[in-house]
């Protein structure tokens, strides 16, 4: 049989990418900036189009289709529309976006034809429809509602409707300028951190701030209505008339001008914070409570930006609306190459679509409200009398099954032992190499002994999130992990905890959740006999001095409310990753790890062998694995930015 295939791309907006779908099945999905070394590159995905073909043995001019994840056309009538109902006001934005619009975007198909030399048919689906498309295709479930939301499509900011078998129905959708991204976009604007990718920050910060500006938002900023739609006052905001996103209503309201760009946070950032993270969690909230109404679905699928926001996603599990969620891990516009892919072969091409819930390969997780059970070492890897650690049957715990069609988003390149060797031994680099069995207990050992270790192994991750594949990986138990990986190999301080990896047999005993989060979108309290209270002066600690006071047994991984943004890991999406997170807990009786992306502050998570080579070497990384070799920082040879760390360090 031969067989059909699908190239999506997402471009021109921020994080372009590309995904290969071949016969329904996604094989390959990546961003270009892995490639480019430019962190959100939102140029033409050439080079991730170029491995996504490779990936799948596919010639270009083979394809069957090519998918686009949006419609031009429309966003240039929004970009048009919109500056004459603000003219002459919008008229620099409008002149700033018009060459690229000229060259690149209104003759899209041509520049398609052109980069990747294919005569496929080229099809172009809605922004909004391709996040749908992210969000319900990939899910375990035959039936569920869907939810969309982001600063903006072609007129669409959020969208809501039904997935069922093989179909997609987006019911209604609310449109610019009206949009819970852009609002949380403003908010980040305005406290000195970067659109489209500070929001991550913006909601870190949150936990030190209190609620205080949460009713001027509600009173002068915006309405929200019952199904969760919002109408902003246009007053206060500038996006859509000029090139910033806030002015001098937004200034008025909140006590004087933006926050500059790595100046000093001050308390009103952090209120500003907590207060907009509210009124988000509320929208988001309202807007599922309106779609399950509409629906009457049992489960919710998410995508689009403000999805990442993994505390309103953890709120949204806990307050059960639905019964379970499934977030897309490429929730920004990245994901759209994989939606607009599965839109062209499920909606387009009519195929059917075979849901792991109907194969009986996804049962619903019961998010917990907290065990108190001791933790104890249980795992597939127990310790030996001698302290040696060796491989065991797995743990008797049943889990319910789990499966989508993401595979755990390790869809972007690998690189073989054999080649990694092979240039190691070219570039004379002393490393030693581990059998494969020998390896998870080796990777423990080092993070036992306070070691921070540079992962890469296996496929790359495709979204924001580095999940084991492309991992820095540190003890959550040490006191000093936080700041030594903060200030020795991100190059910053941060206001925010890491991310744990946690063995999905034991994640109840070790946060208040009993259900899976493959893909770091749920943010889960830290278990509470693990917690530690602060004391009166602890208290009284201000900002980031606050973050450093342990909260819990596992103080590098626990935010000062004692939430923690969690990633469950499991055999069966990564087999190695769960067997080093097994081998820690023999060795020590956690099952957790510290997980934080592989790259250094303003740099994208690295792809091969020799960026992560790179970023170990100008950083004061312990150990650095690639595959099954292992190399030391004190065998390397001299490296000209070994000491760049020693810079400035700068708040993230
Ligand atoms: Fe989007």
């Amino acid at each position: 049989m031969v067989s059909k295939t699908i190239l999506g791309l997402s471009a021109y907006y921020h994080d372009s990418a590309a995904c290969l779908l071949v016969d329904g099945r996604i094989v390959a999905a990546a961003q270009e900036e892995r490639f480019t070394r430019k962190k959100h590159d939102a140029e033409f995905p050439k080079n991730a189009a170029a491995y996504c073909l490779s990936a799948g043995e596919i010639d270009a001019k083979a394809l069957d289709h090519v998918a686009f994840y949006d419609k031009p056309l429309l966003k240039f009538e929004r970009l048009f529309e919109t500056y004459l109902e603000y003219a002459p006001r919008g008229f620099a934005s409008f002149l700033k976006a018009m060459p690229i619009w000229l060259t690149n975007r209104l003759f899209l198909e041509e520049k398609i034809r052109e980069e990747l030399g294919t005569e496929a048919p080229i099809l172009f689906g809605d922004h909004h429809e391709s996040h749908a498309a992210s969000a319900f295709f990939p899910s375990p479930f035959e039936e569920a509602a869907i939810l969309t939301m982001d600063g903006v499509g072609e007129w669409a900011t959020s969208s809501l409707g039904l997935g069922k078998g093989n179909g997609l129905t987006l019911h209604s959708e609310l449109k610019f300028p009206h949009s819970i991204g852009l609002l949380y976009s403003a908010f980040t604007y305005f406290c000195g951190f970067k659109v489209n990718s500070g929001e991550y920050k913006l909601m870190g910060l949150a936990p030190y701030g209190e609620p205080k500006y949460v009713d001027v938002i509600r009173e002068r900023l915006l309405h929200i209505c019952g199904d969760g739609s919002i109408r902003l006052n246009m007053d206060y905001f500038e996006f859509a008339a000029g090139l910033r996103m806030t002015g001098r209503g937004f200034e008025e309201l909140f006590g004087g001008p933006a926050r500059k760009a790595e100046s000093l946070l001050t308390q009103r950032e952090m209120d500003l914070a907590r207060s907009v993270q509210e009124v988000t969690e509320e929208i988001v909230l309202k807007m599922s409570r309106h779609v399950k109404q509409e629906t009457g679905a049992k489960y919710l699928c998410l995508a689009g930006g403000v999805a990442l926001n993994c505390v309103a996603n953890g709120r949204l599990l806990r307050e059960r609306v639905f019964d379970d969620l499934w977030i897309q891990p490429a929730a920004g516009d990245a994901g759209g190459a994989v939606g607009a892919a599965l839109a062209v072969w499920h909606r387009y091409l009519g195929e059917p679509r075979e849901s792991a819930e109907k194969r009986g390969t996804w049962r619903p997780g019961v998010p917990s409200k907290g065990k108190t059970a001791a933790p104890r070492p249980v795992g597939g890897v127990a310790a030996t009398p001698d302290g040696d650690v060796a491989l065991v049957a797995i743990s008797a715990i049943q889990l319910p099954p789990y499966e989508d069609g993401m595979s755990g988003a390790f869809l972007g390149p690998s690189f073989s032992s054999k080649d990694i060797s092979a240039w190691l031994e070219s570039r004379r680099y002393p490393f030693r190499t581990v059998s494969r069995e020998e390896l998870p207990g080796t990777v423990a050992e080092l993070l036992a002994a306070e070691k921070v270790v540079g992962l890469l192994q296996g496929r790359m991750e495709f979204g924001p999130r580095a999940l084991g594949g492309r991992s820095i990986l540190g003890d959550p138990r040490s006191p000093r992990m936080q700041s030594v990986m903060n200030l020795k190999i991100k190059f910053r301080e941060s206001f925010r905890p890491f991310a744990p990896s946690v063995m999905r047999e034991e994640v109840s005993k070790w946060f208040e959740i009993d259900a899976d989060s493959p893909y770091m979108l749920l943010v889960a309290d830290v278990a509470k006999p693990l917690r530690r209270e602060m004391t009166g002066a602890e208290q009284a600690l201000w900002g980031i001095e606050k973050l450093n006071v342990p909260r819990s047994t596992i103080p590098a991984v626990t935010h000062v409310d004692y939430s923690a943004r969690l990633q469950t890991v499991r055999r069966e999406a990564n087999a190695l990753y769960h067997e080093i997170l097994a081998a820690f807990h023999a060795k020590t009786g956690c099952p957790v790890v510290v997980n934080t992306s592989f790259n250094v502050r303003g740099e994208p998570i690295v792809c091969t062998p020799e960026d992560a080579y790179r970023c170990f070497m100008r950083t004061a990384m312990d150990a650095l694995v690639l595959e099954n070799h292992v190399l030391v920082r004190e065998e390397q040879p001299a490296c000209a930015e070994g000491d760049d760390w020693r810079k400035t360090f700068t708040l993230d």
